[in-house]
């Protein structure tokens, strides 16, 4: 086999390998270690887009998924998430701005300019603390029921926005769409 063809099996298994694995498990903590140790190469991990079958992802569960060599979370929130998200006051809060780019940049941080889609049911956000880059707890951790970094104590609510804690930001949104009705494409 050709180092061209060797390659590009390798890529083909990678993008098997994230559907399949996401599809299967709908918690993080299972998919993240199976992610893990398949240790791709450099050159795969440079992948520009994958997809993710998120139709195993119970509501009121989160799948975490590695891109571009970071964790990201993909949560299906409850109803009672996305309430609680989008009664807070967008003046309130310490990094107002959405964080988002997928929409215009200078957006105020609503949790309508945070989810991925209109209903607010899926939210997707890279999972590194903007403080100094740990991967914060989730599963309505922290005083605001969102995320937590035990790191130095950095609370985000359930749309990853920054409510208290060293962390200047709020959680930061990958590029990411719908392609189909299960599937998300990052990147
Ligand atoms: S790295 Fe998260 S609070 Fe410091």
């Amino acid at each position: 086999m050709s180092h061209a063809e060797d390659h590009e099996g390798t890529r083909r298994d990678f993008l098997y390998y994230a559907t399949a694995g996401a599809g299967a498990v709908a918690t993080g903590a299972a998919v993240w270690p199976l992610v893990n140790q398949m240790n791709p190469s450099a050159d795969v991990q440079a992948l520009s887009s994958i997809r993710v079958d998120v139709s195993g992802v119970a509501e009121g569960s989160q799948l975490s998924v590695k891109f571009l060599g970071k964790p990201v979370f993909i949560r299906r929130r409850t109803a009672e998430e996305i309430e609680a998200a989008r009664s807070v006051d967008v003046d309130s809060l310490p990094d107002p701005i959405a964080q988002n780019p997928n929409i215009d940049g200078n957006a105020p941080a609503t949790d309508e300019n945070r989810a991925l889609d209109e209903n607010g049911e899926w939210l997707v956000m890279i999972g590194v603390c903007t403080h100094l880059g740990c991967v914060p707890i989730g599963n309505g951790a922290g005083e605001f029921g969102g995320w937590f970094c035990p790191c130095h104590g950095s609370h985000y609510d359930q749309a990853g926005r920054i409510r208290k804690g060293p962390a200047p930001r709020n959680l930061d949104i990958p590029v990411a769409e719908f392609v189909d009705e299960t599937t998300i494409k990052l990147g």
